[in-house]
């Protein structure tokens, strides 16, 4: 089966210069699909947050990060580009790890980005703030005290209100850098179901490290191991037939659980036509 392509690099080449240059993407050639999520996993500085970061030119706050290669979101390069940098990290937007919440109310939080950008009136920022606050599941447990500080929820709850702000920009791609991974095992679990729903709305790459998150969430798995793409695969083909040692022993070492055959789907023959698979030696 093939899908719309939404964001794809091309030959992406990352080198941090400085005492010990290091190469932390060494010709990264990968695809994500839209209205996916997929998932980019491997071990500790194997360059997976350098390659979301480079999806919307952000490593560029680090003054020693030299790119070659390009990033395509649909037709054009984000980099060889007279787009504006905050307009294509608004089409491109990013989560990181640890939110940090505006120091003004959950509502302004959220309208925050609509107020500067666009002219809307009172009902049309209300409207956008309920509207965001619904998508990240919690409208709910705040619409009774919109007017209070963003910074007096819980971390869980702060995760998914910079979710909703990310998400009033309108991008297209959400990446999201391990955004459980500081949060307690119930608040994980609402952020994950969250990007569940969002998923079918806009294309998400998430790195993650834990790989039952991974075979819960992703379409699509990413590996990279020191710097190199090692194999790219629907979620389902890469859990349950990877086609490289590596990625076996990767996923053999991490792995806690089966793959579970929710759907009843055939497991005879695993779908393999978008397998994509480089020596990572
Ligand atoms: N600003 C920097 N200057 C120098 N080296 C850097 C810089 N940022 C990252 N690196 C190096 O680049 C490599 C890839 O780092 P990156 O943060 O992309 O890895 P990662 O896979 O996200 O790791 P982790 O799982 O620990 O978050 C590592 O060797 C790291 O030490
Ligand atoms: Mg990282």
């Amino acid at each position: 089966m093939t899908h719309d392509i939404a964001l794809r690099t091309e030959d992406l080449e990352v080198t941090y210069t400085g005492n010990r240059e290091v190469t932390a993407l060494n010709g990264v050639s990968v695809d994500f699909a839209a209205n996916k999520l997929t998932a980019i996993i491997g071990p500790s500085g194997c360059g997976k947050s350098t390659l979301l970061k480079s999806l919307n030119r952000l490593h560029e706050i680090q003054p020693n990060a030299e790119i070659s290669g390009d990033v395509y979101l649909g037709d054009e390069s984000v980099y060889d580009t007279d787009e504006p940098l905050p307009e294509i990290r608004r089409r491109v937007g990013y989560v990181p790890q640890k939110p940090t919440p505006l120091p003004v109310s959950i509502y302004n939080n959220v309208a925050y980005g609509p107020k500067i950008h666009g002219d809307h009136s009172k009902a049309e920022l209300d409207d956008i703030v309920e509207t965001q606050l619904r998508k990240v599941n919690l409208w709910e447990e705040v619409n009774d005290r919109l007017d209070a500080p963003g910074a007096e929820l819980s971390t869980g709850q702060i995760q998914r209100l910079c979710l909703a702000r990310s998400l009033a920009a309108e991008p297209e791609v959400l990446l999201c850098d391990e955004v459980t991974s500081a949060l307690d095992p119930i608040s994980a679990e609402q952020v994950e179901e969250t990007l569940a729903d969002l998923k079918s709305e806009y294309t998400i790459v998430m790195v993650t490290h834990s790989m039952e998150q991974a075979k819960r969430l992703a379409d699509d798995v990413v590996f990279l191991y020191l710097g190199d793409l090692v194999e790219r695969n629907d979620a389902r083909s890469f859990f349950e037939n990877p086609q490289n040692e590596r990625t076996r022993e990767f996923v053999k070492g991490h792995t806690a659980v089966e793959y579970d055959d929710a759907d009843g789907a055939d497991e005879s023959e695993p779908e393999s036509t978008t397998a994509q698979t480089v020596s990572a030696e």
